[in-house]
């Protein structure tokens, strides 16, 4: 299992840098004004790596307007969330904000209104060592040392007509391998990744994948998968079962790309970026269109519910699920717009009830990704018909000899009883829930943890046999050491 799998996703886009993660003048601002609240909560979210600076934003985006003295720096139109970007955060503060929150970078070059030749001089700028005018400017902009970036993304979802600079994925395939082979030659060991689908229901899911991948296959790493799962439809049912598409997905875009490798001859495995994913009540965003022109305007500031959380888990056992080839996954967004994290201008930072279940699987799932496939019953979804109750994952970590497991019941009115057998010699030292008797209820700046996990009650273990009861729509994770 790859870390790169608890990745998170930072935009300019509402109030997700400013105010969010940015915010000089704010009481617990450090003088580089980030939040020191918002970096000590993601530092305990366990974040592992994080995208920048886009989403739809980047296919817009000027990145120099982003770099050298502050005061210099225009002002732009951010045509993505019709927002006025005033620059006063970009590049080197992202880099010195993720150096801050022990974070890996992850950057997106705009490939929407701009190409080749932007791309290799913003690669130039962060990772030349020195002695080239960009590379100089870095350090002229007090920037010594390269920032070394690894991972980079090929733009921004250049399916959807909503993007800057949409493509057929033709144009998109030929624009992907031109810069990855100009990227490829200034460092081979770059990690690249190709934009894949927006989302399942884009009527080219699948064949842009195949066609892009036919272009790029040689001199990509991944190839992207975005999916925002809606709730405000009134089918939870189908919304608690959520990772079967998330599932269907990531089996989809692995064939598609194992059957372009085969028709190419190609010994090489492309890996995928699951890059932007999480809960988003998605039809309340009533579309770019109908935004209108502000600074960092609150845009989609989801609250989150108990049920929402028990779907985050879900997910990520879903990843896990799927860790032999699901390299990097961002859950989008991670202060505010979408977030875990919700602050308020010159206010409190807290913790969203999805923080919960994402924070304990960062920093439990470690090692290999165990094969579990539990029998129970199942429940009936308008979406994806007949799915199973229980939807389970568990790690093994062979430094410390512990197993992890990871489960959720996605029935909504039976608790599940869960039996496992252990290999022997192992005992239960945490288990942990999450569920409330309301499904509904949520943390708010006044509430901040009116919803936690909690320990859960009733674990038996006999021999080698542990059993539990999952309660209707729970979150549950359980932690089993070697006995002394
Ligand atoms: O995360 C919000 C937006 O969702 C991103 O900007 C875009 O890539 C996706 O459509």
């Amino acid at each position: 299992m790859e870390p790169r799998l608890f990745g998170s996703f930072v935009e300019h886009m509402g109030r997700c840098v400013y105010t969010g993660v940015f915010e000089p003048g704010h009481p617990l601002a450090d003088p580089d004004g980030f939040r020191t609240d918002v970096l000590e909560l993601t530092r305990e979210l366990g974040v592992t790596l994080v995208r920048y600076p886009g989403g739809n934003f980047v296919s817009n985006y000027r990145w120099e307007d982003g770099v050298g003295p502050v005061e210099e720096r225009p002002a732009r139109l951010d045509l993505a969330w019709r927002s006025l970007e005033s620059n006063a955060f970009g590049l080197n503060e992202f880099m010195a904000w993720a150096a801050k929150a022990g974070v890996e970078p992850m950057m997106a070059l705009n490939l929407g209104t701009r190409g080749v030749a932007e791309a290799l001089e913003l690669v130039e700028y962060a990772n030349y060592p020195g002695g080239t005018r960009l590379s100089d400017l870095r350090r002229a902009h007090g920037v010594d040392k390269p920032h070394d970036v690894r991972l980079w993304c090929l733009g921004n979802e250049l399916d959807g007509p909503w993007q800057m600079g949409h493509k057929t994925a033709r144009e998109y395939g030929r624009l992907a391998a031109e810069t990855a082979r100009a990227l490829k030659r200034f460092d081979q060991d770059l990690s690249l990744v190709a934009c894949g689908s927006s989302n399942s229901g884009m009527p080219t899911f699948g064949s842009w994948e195949a066609e892009v991948l036919e272009a790029t296959y040689e001199m990509v790493d991944y190839i992207s998968l975005h999916a925002y799962y809606d709730p405000s439809d009134g089918d939870v049912d189908s919304f608690l079962a959520s990772g079967a598409d998330m599932d269907h997905m990531i089996r989809s875009i692995a064939a598609t790309a194992d059957h372009v490798g085969a028709k190419l001859r190609s010994r090489k495995k492309i890996k995928l970026s699951f890059d932007e994913w999480n809960v988003w009540y998605q039809s309340r965003f009533h579309g770019e269109s109908s935004l209108e022109w502000a600074g960092h305007p609150r845009l989609i500031e989801d609250d989150y519910d108990v049920t929402d959380a028990v779907v985050v888990g879900s997910l990520l056992i879903t990843l896990l699920r799927n860790a032999d080839r699901v390299g990097v996954a961002c859950q989008a967004q991670l202060a505010n717009v979408i977030a875990p994290i919700r602050t308020e201008p010159g206010g409190p930072a807290w913790r969203q009830t999805i923080f919960h279940p994402f924070a304990l699987t960062a920093r439990y799932a470690r090692g290999e990704v165990l094969r579990v496939e539990p029998e129970c019953a199942s429940i009936s979804t308008g979406r994806y018909g007949e799915t199973p109750a229980i939807w389970a994952t568990a790690t093994h970590d062979d430094t410390t000899g512990e197993i992890t497991l990871f489960a959720v019941n996605r029935d909504r009115n039976a608790p599940c009883a869960l039996d496992v057998t252990l290999p022997a010699g192992l005992a239960p030292v945490e288990h942990l829930e999450l569920a409330d008797e309301d499904p509904s209820a949520r943390n708010s700046a006044e509430h901040p943890d009116r919803v936690v996990p909690r320990p859960g009650s009733g674990l038996r273990l006999e021999d080698r046999r542990a059993s539990l009861t999952l309660p209707p729509v729970s979150w549950s994770i359980v932690r089993f050491a070697p006995q002394e």
